[in-house]
């Protein structure tokens, strides 16, 4: 996978002297300290990430943490101290003010969490802005601005003007203008936090159906979990000018690095975050190979499931994807007519989930129809399955758990 930004050895000291604080840094004095003796603030220390090209990337952490001064240092907003980004493989700290200005207009856009329209634009040319002062002429820029208020479901209203829009609208044309000039690299500073959990939600939607569309690789500041749990790829937790830990959404929710991490989930309902492949298992059912296994056949099925007293078995082929569904009855059946290949003892009706399926449509597949349910990848191959008993074992630890 290409990376779109690398982050080495990235630091930031706000106050006179960031040389003395450096030196402070290196002897192993604390943030706190170097506050304490010199009045400076180190906002960012020894960060090293990468950004994958394609990727929504969340930095999420406390207020002061530091996220803002990271996510400016991408587009040198904030001046590095020391360290090094890479975008695009371009060194943006050694660029030239001309070059970096080129790179922002063009190639990287901001998102913040106040929308900063101009009051005295309509939607449409606040819109086309951006595309303005890259010189892009009237009539290409315009229709630029109307394709990608289409786009974020504005359309109707290019010729309003921004105050006769609710903070939603507002913050649409926002991501609209950013969206205009069509950059690789998108930064969001707390880009929806100002709205209602409703539309925030429907923002993070209408992300998402973007990226679909379009991949851009996304740089999101937020400090909200359920957020950066939606739209992250991946997410780097920062504490105190700190990257404490990076990882998947399901990397930091089994393993929280720390404390710090682990008090984010605190109250934080985590069973909302589980999908059928975290929950699913290889050792609670019977798994049948008919071609890596000569001697499967129905009989030999049957007398496997009742030695271990179960009722099902699944059929995976030798490429690991999954066949189908056998029961005791339906292999009796198949013999009963002179069958003996477990082909001809599929289920029809025991379909298979996707392993992104949330534990709240497993619990509801299970209910009405409590067979063990065979989990597959997008590709179709066999996972795991979900039972039951896995469920309800799941539930009470989580409850146990996480108190
Ligand atoms: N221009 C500046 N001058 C001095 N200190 C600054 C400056 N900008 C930020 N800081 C300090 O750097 C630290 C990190 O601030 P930053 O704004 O990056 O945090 P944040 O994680 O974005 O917080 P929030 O969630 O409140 O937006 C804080 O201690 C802040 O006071
Ligand atoms: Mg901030």
């Amino acid at each position: 996978m290409a990376e779109k930004i690398v982050v080495k050895n990235l630091h930031k000291v706000f106050g006179p002297k960031p040389d003395v604080a450096m030196q402070m840094l290196k002897s192993g004095q604390t943030k706190d300290q170097i506050f304490q003796q010199t009045g400076m603030v180190v906002g960012v220390k020894d960060a090293n990430f990468h950004v994958n090209e394609g990727e929504i990337f969340v930095l999420m952490g406390l207020s002061g943490s530091g996220k803002s001064t990271l996510i400016r240092l991408l587009n040198r907003l904030v001046e590095p101290t020391h360290g090094q980004i890479l975008v695009g493989g371009n060194d943006v700290a050694a660029m030239t003010k001309k070059a970096l200005v080129d790179l922002r207009r063009k190639d990287m856009a901001m998102v913040f969490q106040s929308f900063a329209l101009l009051p005295h634009l309509t939607v449409l040319n606040n819109t086309a802005f951006g595309l303005e002062v890259a010189g892009v002429d009237r009539k290409s820029r315009e229709k630029r601005a109307m394709e990608v208020l289409e786009q974020v479901g504005l359309g109707t209203f290019a010729h309003k003007q921004p105050s006769e829009l609710s903070g939603g609208m507002q913050q649409r044309v926002g991501l609209a203008r950013a969206l205009a000039v069509d950059p690789s690299l998108m930064l969001m500073d707390e880009a929806f936090s100002a709205l209602d959990p409703l539309k925030r939600t429907e923002m993070q939607e209408l992300l998402l159906k973007l990226q679909n569309e379009q991949q851009r690789t996304i740089v999101f500041v937020s400090h909200d979990l359920d957020e950066a749990f939606h739209i992250g790829d991946r997410i780097a937790i920062m504490e105190g000018g700190r990257i404490v830990q990076i990882g998947t959404p399901d990397e930091i929710l089994r393993n929280p690095s720390d404390e710090y991490v682990r008090a984010f989930f605190k109250g934080v309902d985590v069973k909302k975050y589980l999908v059928a492949k975290d929950v699913a298992r290889t050792d609670e059912t019977l798994v049948i190979c008919p071609s890596a296994d000569a001697r499967a056949d129905c009989a030999r099925a049957i007398e496997q499931l009742r030695e271990t007293r179960r009722n099902y078995a699944f059929v995976v082929g030798e490429d690991g994807r999954l066949q189908g569904t056998v029961s005791i009855d339906s292999m009796l059946r198949t013999l009963q007519t002179g069958g003996q290949a477990l082909s001809g003892a599929l289920l029809d009706d025991v379909g298979a989930v996707p392993d992104s399926m949330s534990l709240r449509d497993l619990i509801g597949r299970i209910v009405k129809n409590p067979l063990p349910l065979p989990v597959v990848d997008s590709a179709g191959g066999y996972l795991g399955a979900v039972t039951q008993t896995i469920l309800l074992k799941k539930m009470v630890e989580e409850e146990s758990g996480h108190e």
